[in-house]
């Protein structure tokens, strides 16, 4: 539903008049994805009684902030594979990727500007701020064990804020005007999403994730399936591994493998379902219709994707 009209006008929107932007712009969004961003918030407008088409180009601008932030972050960790190919740095050159990455940021807010409000760009450009502040937090706390709610604070900032504007934004589209809860729906389903992006690091299936197993820790990032089961192990060890600026193959597989075997996995993949099962429980007091019925399949699929 939608993912056709999503996906023609992602593209149609892109119109840099640069061709170098132009041809950067179509490699990040032509990569795919799951356009979840821009689902949730045409269905989110739909749910609260709106016409879902008209939040289109608003899914869209959330899609290229999405997207934008991507360029962005592949430049940061010197990453060079996104989506199972080589990454718009590695192709275009960091100048090009940062820069089509500002364009894509503007473009999202030109499209709020035409199709959104003031109080849909107080939100969105809150979402980004916390976005920016929490990758300088990540950052900062590379090769360190963190705590919980240090884990927490970054993932809100750097993945579930975004989800959470897609709820609020299609909604007050859609002409609720209780956007707060909104978006606490989509902060719950979006923390749930990166703690299973977090926990595909462990198990996942490299030809369907398209990143190798254990990337985090070799980058030293301590995400929730080591922190939830830390008290059981060796604190010495983990830090001596996470600190190390190149940890052996061997290391990461060693550290990995004793994460799974204390139930780091399983522990991690409650926590998410336990986020997803809050989010339904706000839903309960939005209509029941076909648009809630998608959002909440959507939902499903976000704790069940590659594991
Ligand atoms: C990927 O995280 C990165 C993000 C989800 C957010 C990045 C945000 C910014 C760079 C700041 C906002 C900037 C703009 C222009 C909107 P990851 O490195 O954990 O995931 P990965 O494995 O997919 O790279
Ligand atoms: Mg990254």
């Amino acid at each position: 539903m939608f993912l056709k009209q999503i996906e023609e006008r992602l593209l149609s929107e892109l119109d840099p008049h640069v061709k170098l932007v132009l041809e950067t712009g179509r490699y990040i969004v032509e990569a795919g994805g799951k356009r979840l961003r821009p689902l949730f918030t045409v269905l989110s407008c739909g749910m609260c009684g709106g016409k879902p088409e008209d939040a289109l180009p608003l899914g869209v601008g959330l899609e290229y902030i999405h997207v934008a932030s991507l360029l962005h972050d592949d430049v940061v960790d010197g990453a060079s594979k996104r989506r199972g190919r080589d990454s718009a740095n590695l192709v275009f050159g960091d100048e090009v990727a940062v820069l089509t990455g500002d364009y894509m940021y503007a473009k999202a807010l030109h499209l709020f500007s035409t199709y959104g409000t003031q109080l849909m760009i107080k939100i969105v450009s809150q979402a980004v701020m916390d976005m920016a502040q929490a990758q300088v937090l990540e950052l900062t706390k590379v090769g360190e064990i963190i705590s919980e709610e240090e884990y927490f604070q970054i993932i809100d900032g750097k993945t579930a804020v975004l989800f959470g504007s897609c709820f609020a934004v299609g909604g007050l589209k859609g002409g609720c005007s209780n956007w707060e809860k909104l978006f606490e729906i989509g902060l719950r389903i979006g923390r749930a999403f990166q703690l299973i992006d977090d926990l595909l690091d462990y198990i996942g299936d490299p030809s369907k994730t398209g990143k190798p197993v254990g990337n985090d820790l070799k980058e030293g990032k301590s995400t929730y399936p080591l922190l939830c089961v830390l008290e059981k192990m060796d604190k010495e060890f983990v830090e001596n591994i996470l600190s190390k600026p190149e940890p052996t193959d061997e290391e990461i597989e060693r550290l990995r493998k004793e994460v799974l075997n204390l139930g780091g996995g399983e522990e991690t993949k409650n926590r998410a379902k336990r986020e997803i099962q809050e989010a339904k429980n706000l839903l309960k007091t939005f209509p029941e219709n076909e648009f809630k019925r998608e959002i909440l399949k959507l939902v499903d699929f976000v704790v069940e994707r590659n594991l």
